[in-house]
């Protein structure tokens, strides 16, 4: 008893000394087992934790929002696009943090592994302690079953709120194939608003970031190890499946060659009712509060002009990715009809579905990336207009051999 006495008094020792040193990076709370629930912050930092609590508010903008919006019905394409991906069953507009964990484990789609959970709940990163790598492909709803967090506090600053650090260990290994320094403001999101894939045996996450963050060297990480997410049941297209890729789409961008990170837009500081500032952590759309996140700098914009500049930037975006959808979409239909047809060569096939791949990878990057453009707009229209191109060439090799 003296003993237990005694640990468990040097627990709530080294739970608040490593509480107390807010801007010390060594002391991320290693010593302590277990992982603190975002609510018991909230009389130490009562502001951050509710604006955290924010992140349950329901609310759309044009493009954005935070609604459960249908994809499958709003875009129709999209069955024949995603046909025999999961993505084809169920595919909702994401929501705020808050909702991960239950999102996760509700969706209809199929889970492979546990590694589902990686980027919903800090509490994977206790079971990968407790049962090392193989937790990966164990079987994810016995594992769900275990967790008690959704995304808290404790995923981004481990038990100490302040200062940032990464906490998912594929970032630090991804990481460690490029010669770039990041922020820290971007790489705290970059622990899960990245593209990123499954080693097919062991479950585990990867990014795959051999070749560089852009989309052709991305490509060409998959391309050399023959890696393909599924095969389009119609076309017999070995395809890729581009997930949320916010952190790769918006380096280079214009904002993001000024020096801001994802949290000068989406963390902004707020003033509480005595006027002190922290910065939000309600992760939602900034057009809902671009007096404090926009402004600032463009002093020379009411809100409204701002906002109405960011939709002609999405509406030219949305526009362009559904006429380019509609281009795959016939290249698949063709692809199909020749493939039934019997009558053309293996190579040619292989040549058309080539270029299917190509095309849907490069459309695939952008539909996924929830700005609609916004975050670089540069970049997304010269994604769109390869993925156009390589959908054209589709079309002419099997028009060539008719
Ligand atoms: C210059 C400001 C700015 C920066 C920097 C920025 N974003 Fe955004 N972000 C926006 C705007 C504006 C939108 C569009 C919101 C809308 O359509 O309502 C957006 C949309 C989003 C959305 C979808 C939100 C929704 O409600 O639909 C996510 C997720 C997101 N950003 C993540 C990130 C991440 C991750 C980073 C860093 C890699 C980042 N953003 C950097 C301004 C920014
Ligand atoms: C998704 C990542 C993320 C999560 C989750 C998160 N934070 Fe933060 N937090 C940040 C970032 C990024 C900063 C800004 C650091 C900076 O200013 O450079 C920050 C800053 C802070 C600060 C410093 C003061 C301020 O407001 O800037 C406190 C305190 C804090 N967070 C508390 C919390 C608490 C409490 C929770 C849980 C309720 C939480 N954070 C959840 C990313 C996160
Ligand atoms: C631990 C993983 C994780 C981290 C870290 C993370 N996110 Fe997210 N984020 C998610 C997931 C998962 C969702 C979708 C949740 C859902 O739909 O249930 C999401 C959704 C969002 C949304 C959409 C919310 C809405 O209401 O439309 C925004 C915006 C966002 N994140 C911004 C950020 C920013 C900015 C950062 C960095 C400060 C960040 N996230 C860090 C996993 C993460
Ligand atoms: C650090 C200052 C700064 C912040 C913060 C900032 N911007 Fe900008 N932004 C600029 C500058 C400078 C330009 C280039 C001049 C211009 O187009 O106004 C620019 C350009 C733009 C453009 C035109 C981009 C294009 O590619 O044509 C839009 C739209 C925009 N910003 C919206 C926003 C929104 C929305 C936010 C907040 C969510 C924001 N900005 C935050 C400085 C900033």
């Amino acid at each position: 008893m003296k003993r237990r006495g005694l640990f468990i008094f040097l627990l709530v020792v080294i739970t608040l000394v490593s509480a107390c040193s807010k801007s010390s990076t060594e002391a991320k709370g290693e010593e302590i087992q277990g992982i603190i629930p975002a609510e018991e912050w909230a009389d130490k930092y009562p502001d951050e934790y509710a604006s955290y609590l924010k992140n349950a508010e329901v609310a759309n903008t044009t493009y954005g929002g935070s609604e459960a919006i249908d994809y499958l019905e709003k875009y129709p394409n999209l069955k024949t696009l995603y046909a025999g991906n999961g993505f084809s069953k169920e595919y909702l507009r994401a929501r705020g943090h808050v909702y991960a964990l239950e999102d996760v484990i509700n969706t209809a789609r199929p889970k492979p592994g546990a590694s589902c959970l990686s980027c919903k709940t800090a509490d994977y990163l206790e079971m990968i302690n407790e049962y090392g790598d193989s937790v990966h492909a164990m079987n994810f709803d016995e594992m769900a079953a275990k967790v008690k967090n959704t995304i808290s506090c404790y995923d981004c600053h481990q038990n100490t709120p302040g200062e940032p650090v990464i906490t998912r260990n594929h970032l630090n290994v991804g990481l460690d194939k490029l010669d770039t320094e990041f922020k820290m403001g971007d790489l705290s999101c970059a622990q899960c608003h990245v593209e990123y894939y499954m080693d097919k045996e062991t479950k585990e996450v990867i990014l795959p970031w051999d070749n560089g963050i852009t989309v052709e060297g991305i490509e060409k990480y998959y391309d050399d190890m023959d890696y393909y997410d599924w095969v389009h049941p119609d076309t017999g297209t070995k395809l890729l499946k581009a997930q949320h890729s916010e952190f790769e789409t918006y380096q280079g961008s214009l904002h993001s060659k000024m020096g801001l990170t994802c949290i000068d837009c989406h963390m902004p500081p707020m003033e509480n009712e005595d006027g002190d500032t922290y910065r939000s952590h309600q992760w939602t759309s900034p057009l809902k509060h671009v007096e404090q996140s926009c402004l600032p700098c463009h002093k020379n914009e009411t809100a409204d002009e701002l906002i109405a500049r960011v939709e002609k930037i999405q509406e030219g975006v949305e526009n362009k990715t559904n006429e380019v959808s509609d281009i795959i979409v016939n290249l698949i239909n063709e692809l199909t009809k020749a493939v039934n047809s019997g009558k053309y060569p293996e190579e040619t096939l292989n040549l058309a579905r080539d270029y299917h791949r190509k095309a849907q990878w490069r459309w695939d990057f952008v539909f996924v990336e929830n700005s609609t453009g916004f975050h670089n707009p540069e970049f997304t229209h010269k994604s769109l207009d390869e993925a156009r191109m390589y959908a054209e060439k589709g079309l002419e090799v099997l028009r060539e051999f008719q």
